[in-house]
C-alpha cells in the first residue's frame, strides 16, 4: 500500500503530460493523497489555485476503507453530513471526469476527517470552443 501511494501519482503524471490539453487535464487532487490536511484550508487553497474546464478529471489518491469520496451540496459540505449524497465512491482511488461546468463539492464522511479539512469545493468552467470543436458554446 505505501508503494501504491508513491508510484501511482507519478504514473498519473506521466499521463497527463503524454495526453496534454486536447484530452482535458488530470488533477491529483491536493497534489498528493486525499487525507487528512497539514491545514483546515488546505484543499480549498489547493482548488482556488487552478482553473478547471470540462473535459478535465479529478483523481482522488486514496485507500479504502480508511478514507471515501462523497459528493454532496454545499450545505452538506459545510457541515460535514453526507446524508443526501449525489455520488459515494467507496472504493479508492477514485477517477472522476468533470463533465459540466458548476460548483462541485467533496468531502470524507468517515470519522471527523471532514472537519478536519478532507473537504474540498472545485468549480468547474466551460472548455473554450477552439478546444473542443464539436461541443457548442
Ligand atoms: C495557500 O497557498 C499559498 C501558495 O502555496 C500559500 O502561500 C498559502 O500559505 C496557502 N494558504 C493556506 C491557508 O494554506
Ligand atoms: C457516509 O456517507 C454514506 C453515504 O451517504 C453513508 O452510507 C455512510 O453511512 C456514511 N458514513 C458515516 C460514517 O457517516
Amino acid at each position: 500500500m505505501a508503494m501504491h501511494n508513491v508510484i501511482l501519482p507519478l504514473l498519473v503524471v506521466a499521463v497527463v503530460t503524454l495526453l496534454g490539453s486536447s484530452f482535458g487535464l488530470q488533477y491529483i487532487v491536493g497534489d498528493s493523497i486525499w487525507s487528512i490536511p497539514p491545514t483546515n484550508h488546505f484543499y480549498t487553497n489547493w482548488s482556488s489555485s487552478y482553473t478547471f474546464r470540462t473535459g478535465d478529471t479529478l483523481y482522488f489518491d486514496f485507500d479504502s476503507p480508511f478514507y471515501n469520496l462523497i459528493e454532496v451540496s454545499r450545505g452538506e459540505l459545510e457541515s460535514c453530513t453526507a446524508n443526501q449524497p449525489y455520488k459515494a465512491f467507496m472504493e479508492g482511488p477514485a477517477t472522476l471526469p468533470l463533465m459540466q461546468k458548476g460548483v462541485f463539492y467533496f468531502i470524507c464522511n468517515v470519522s471527523n476527517y471532514c472537519a478536519l479539512g478532507l473537504k474540498v469545493s472545485v468549480t468547474v468552467e466551460q472548455n473554450s470552443p477552439n478546444l473542443a470543436p464539436n461541443s457548442q458554446v
